[in-house]
């Protein structure tokens, strides 16, 4: 008889947001497993103790553990890349680049190495940069390499749209597509309130008032903490994310991915709704898009593209002698 193990989560980087997503696993007893890897290493000792008496304390069945070095990261089903610097007041994402995208190399090899069955979820920035960076490291099929961002950015919209409302908390919808940068796609067409068109219940006017915001969502935060950038929100969004692979949801979120053609881009990441389950993407989700949408969306991949551009011109992806 096989012997099936319970499920194990990895995840590396354990600062604000890889913690709070193992805080988030661990008390939800989402898997049965989390190791936490830093190169801080007795940060990432002394919070994983601490979370594995948080469990204890709740009766969640869940251990969490620290990897020594990568190769205790190992044979995991999700691992989270959360390794890296965070983003500081006046520094754009852009300027984190190509100092995240050498850890993204390092810490992709290290699971290609010893989690090679694993779905990736990258949350580093600039995170779908990385997301191509992490892609092209460990080669693994594009189903397995996702990025989270739009599952954060729409519970930012989500946030705005019912401080603006004043009503409909937990019953809104939000959808954002596109880049996790200054251009993402928020989609006011696609945003429902118990199901009611957003465009139904205010002004264009204030619309547009919510989308600026949500394109600055994370600004606002990092402004407003000063040593770093926010945590509780992506952290949940990525534990929404690990759960529906997890539990194989089929469940629909925005998620970067490298795009092999839909919405006519190829070679390129990019948020777009898929379908999460037990593969990580089990589908892209080909949604209509208007024209002024199109051109959204053009803008978004653009940017993404530039970032991905000053990679290759600096020969990042050429093989190191
Ligand atoms: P943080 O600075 O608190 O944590 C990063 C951790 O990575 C640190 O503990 C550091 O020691 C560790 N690290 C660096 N190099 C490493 C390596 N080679 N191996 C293992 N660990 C390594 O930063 P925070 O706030 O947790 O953010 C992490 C990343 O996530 C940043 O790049 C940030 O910009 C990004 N982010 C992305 C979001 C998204 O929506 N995709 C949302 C929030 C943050
Ligand atoms: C955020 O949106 C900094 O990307 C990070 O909070």
């Amino acid at each position: 008889m096989s012997k099936r193990r319970g499920k194990r989560v990895g995840i590396i980087g354990a600062g604000n947001v890889g913690s709070t997503v193992a805080y988030s696993l661990a008390v939800q007893g989402i898997c049965h497993e989390v190791i936490l890897r830093d190169n801080k290493i007795d940060i990432a000792r002394g919070k994983a103790l601490d979370m594995s008496q948080a469990a204890q304390s709740i009766q969640s069945h869940t251990v969490v553990k620290v990897a020594e070095t990568m190769a205790d990261v190992k044979d995991c089903d999700v691992v989270v890349i959360t390794a890296g610097s965070p983003r500081l007041p006046g520094m754009s994402r852009d300027d984190l680049l190509m100092i995240n995208a050498e850890i993204m190399r390092e810490v992709s090899l290290g699971v290609k190495e010893y989690s090679p069955e694993a779905v990736i979820i990258v949350v580093s920035n600039p995170l779908d940069a990385m997301v191509y960076v992490a892609q092209k490291t460990t080669c693994f099929p594009r189903n397995r390499v996702l990025g989270m961002a739009g599952v954060l950015d729409s519970a930012r919209m989500a946030h705005f749209i019912h401080e603006t409302l004043g009503y409909g908390a937990g019953q809104i919808r939000a959808s954002v597509m596109g880049g996790h940068g200054d251009d993402m796609v928020p989609l006011s067409r696609y945003s429902t309130v118990a199901g009611v068109p957003l465009t139904d219940l205010m002004t264009s006017d204030k619309i547009e008032k919510i989308v600026t915001r949500t394109r600055n969502g994370g600004a606002e935060i990092v402004k407003l903490l000063q040593n770093g950038s926010a945590y509780y929100a992506p952290a949940k969004a990525t534990s929404i994310m690990v759960d529906a692979i997890l539990k194989d949801t089929k469940q629909i979120h925005s998620c970067g991915i490298m795009l092999e053609g839909e919405y006519g881009y190829r070679d390129i990441v990019s948020g777009v709704p898929l379908m999460l389950g037990a593969n990580g993407c089990e589908q892209i989700l080909d949604i209509s898009l208007n024209y002024s949408e199109k051109q959204d969306f053009a803008r978004s991949v653009a940017s993404v593209q530039r970032l991905v551009n000053i990679l290759h011109e600096k020969k990042f992806f050429e093989e190191k002698k």
